[in-house]
Order: C-alpha cells, then structure tokens, then sequence
C-alpha cells in the first residue's frame, strides 16, 4: 500500500507542478499584448520607434530594445526597463502606454490590464524566451 502511494505521489507531483507553473508563450501571449497596445507607435516608422529605437516588431526587435540598450533582462523583471514601463513603477511621463494627462502629448493609449502585465512578467521572470 505504501509503495502504490509513493509511486502515485511520484506520478502526480510533477504533473500538478506543470500544471501551477503556468508556461507564458511568446507568440501565443506576449506578442497579441505589444501588438494591440504598442504596435501603432512601436513598428516601423510609428514615433516610438522615432524617438526611441524601440520596435515591437518581432522577438529580436523586442530583445534588442532601444537605441541606447535591451530594456528586457531574461529572468529578472525587477531590472527589466520594459516591465517597469508598463507596471507603473515609472515617472507617468514615460509610462508605457503613454495614458497620463502628463504624458506624451503625442498619443494617449490605455494602460495595461493586471494580467496584461503580469503575463510579460511571467514571460521575463521564464527567461523571456522565443517560445
Ligand atoms: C501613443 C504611442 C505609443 C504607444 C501606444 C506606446 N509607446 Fe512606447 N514610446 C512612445 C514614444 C513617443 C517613446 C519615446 C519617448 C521619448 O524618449 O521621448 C516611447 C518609448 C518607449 C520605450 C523606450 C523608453 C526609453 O527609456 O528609452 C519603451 C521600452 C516603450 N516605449 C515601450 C512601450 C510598450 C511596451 C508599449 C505597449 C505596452 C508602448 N511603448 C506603447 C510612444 C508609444
């Protein structure tokens, strides 16, 4: 009895852990985010990619970040500048989406949703990968 115990623990330890730990996707989840929210001002010639560099583009665009540098750091949303753009760690003047009355008159955009945010922090903190 005991052995069947433990080989079914053995079993469905990993399966339930797999299942908590919630894979976020790249295309699946982070890319339809960027590009309803950031696309219109981050692809091509929009004015993000103007004034910053910063194109949304595709994965290597998003990990080559901006003019002066990456703003994702795999693994370590807490550093990352694109998290704390959208997570209102930042100044309201450079939150991303620009959505503050003090923020960029160029274009209002609405802010994330929670989970919006929470799914590229999931994604960052997963190693941010091209999954
Ligand atoms: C209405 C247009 C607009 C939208 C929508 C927008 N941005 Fe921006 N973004 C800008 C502009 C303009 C700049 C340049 C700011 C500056 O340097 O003056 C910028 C700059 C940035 C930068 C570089 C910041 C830096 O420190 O150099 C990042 C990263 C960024 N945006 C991410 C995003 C993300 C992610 C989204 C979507 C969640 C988004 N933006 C949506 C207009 C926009």
């Amino acid at each position: 009895m005991k052995n069947h115990l433990s080989s079914l623990l053995a079993l469905l330890i990993p399966l339930l852990l797999s299942a908590c730990s919630d894979q976020v996707s790249f295309s699946g989840d982070v890319m339809p985010i960027l590009k309803n929210n950031c696309s219109k001002c981050h692809t091509r010639d929009g004015e993000g990619v103007a004034k910053s560099g910063f194109s949304v583009a595709d994965y290597d665009h998003v990990m080559k970040g901006t003019n002066l540098g990456p703003m994702v750091v795999a693994g370590h949303s807490e550093i990352s500048s694109l998290f704390q753009l959208i997570s209102h760690q930042a100044d309201p003047q450079i939150q991303m989406p620009p959505h503050h009355p003090e923020a960029l008159p160029e274009g209002r955009a609405l802010a994330l949703e929670f989970e919006q945010i929470e799914t590229i922090k999931d994604w960052i903190d997963q190693g941010a990968k091209n999954n």
